[in-house]
């Protein structure tokens, strides 16, 4: 899922994002409730028609964002306190109102809210966090009024402790949600640590429903996470590296900020066919990085192809039970002196 914040993916009209194959975008409560207002968009008909965006939508919760995003962020049992970035007031999202928040915007899949603690900290916070989170998706789950249009997955947290991921897993699972999450990763924990909770967490949690990594990320940890089971990702990624003038490559990345670039009359990938790779060379592209928006847009449009298409095949392999093959092309072309 390519994340927009604002109702918007930066970059890109919503046209665009159909050309590309694009099924479902991700929307952020916290954002969009501050601006345009959840209120507003309901009355206006939901997020859907609001944005005219005739796909698949998912909001993520409020409080990740919260306490990423404001360093005053406070967490109690009642919610997440923080103070309002318009006028410095304090404000409280509690489960009830991030729900409600939701219904109002009405994308096809809510998340609960939960607290999010850094898998990098350690100590009783980290259990604290996890019971809070199963006491808070109870709430989410009462409060939810539009149970039939609206899917609410429940986010497993309990940090790099398996003792903790098991008991979060089996509690929402008893919840019987229509989709689960795995969250608190991708916050700087080693890669090692990352694909093992991802792994323990896939395997315990029901094989005929969603399975989202949140915040995650890059081909290879989409690669990887899918080998263990994982079915949606959403990250800004590919788009903010657009805005710093990189472009994904089937080799990896390649900076089109780079001085090589200047009289490259290629594509930025010869085997992609999207439309900028199709009309425009890295030569064009280097002179507008950094000068010109339409350098980012460009670039963005690109990084989201490859995403889709990464995504597409991956899909198609798994279907045609050519799994493993997809796994070796990727990983030889990514790293082709084998290391
Ligand atoms: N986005 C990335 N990680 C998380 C998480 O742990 N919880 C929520 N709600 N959103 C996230
Ligand atoms: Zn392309």
């Amino acid at each position: 899922m390519p994340v927009g914040t604002q109702g918007t993916i930066k970059g890109l009209t919503n046209s665009q994002l159909e050309d590309i194959g694009c099924q479902i975008i991700l929307g952020n409560t916290y954002h969009l409730a501050l601006r345009p207002g959840a209120d507003l968009i309901d009355e206006l008909g939901g997020l859907h028609k609001f944005m005219n965006w005739p796909r698949a939508l998912l909001t993520d919760s409020g409080g990740f964002q919260m306490v990423s995003l404001l360093h005053l962020a406070d967490i109690t049992e009642k919610g997440v306190t923080f103070q309002s970035p318009v006028d410095g007031s304090p404000m409280l999202l509690t489960p009830e109102e991030s729900i409600l928040i939701q219904n109002k915007i009405g994308a096809d899949i809510i998340m609960a809210l939960d607290d999010v603690v850094k898998t990098t900290i350690t100590g009783p916070r980290i259990e604290e966090a996890m019971y809070r989170t199963l006491r808070w998706v109870d709430r989410c789950i009462a409060a939810h009024q539009k149970p039939y249009e609206q899917n609410l997955f429940g986010i497993v947290q309990g940090g790099l402790d398996p003792v903790l991921r098991d008991i979060c897993v089996k509690g929402l699972v008893d919840r019987n949600l229509p989709g689960y999450a795995i969250g608190g990763l991708a916050g700087g924990e080693d890669k090692d640590s990352f694909w093992r909770v991802v792994a323990q967490c896939t395997a315990a949690l029901p094989e005929d429903k969603p399975r989202y990594v949140m915040g995650v990320g890059y081909p290879l940890d989409i690669v990887v996470c899918s080998a263990l089971g994982a079915d949606m990702y959403d990250c800004v990624y590919p788009t903010r590296t657009a805005r710093f003038g990189t472009a994904l490559v089937p080799e990896g990345l390649l900076k089109l900020k780079h001085s090589v670039m200047a009289d490259d009359t290629r594509p930025i990938d010869p085997t992609c066919y999207c439309m900028v790779c199709k009309n425009y060379t890295r030569a064009y592209i280097h002179s507008l990085v950094t000068k010109d928006a339409m350098g980012s847009q460009l670039l963005s449009y690109h990084n989201l192809s490859y995403m889709m298409r990464l995504s597409r095949d991956l899909h198609t392999s798994i279907i045609q039970e050519q799994f493993p093959e997809f796994v070796c092309r990727f990983l030889s072309s990514q790293f082709p002196k084998g290391d």
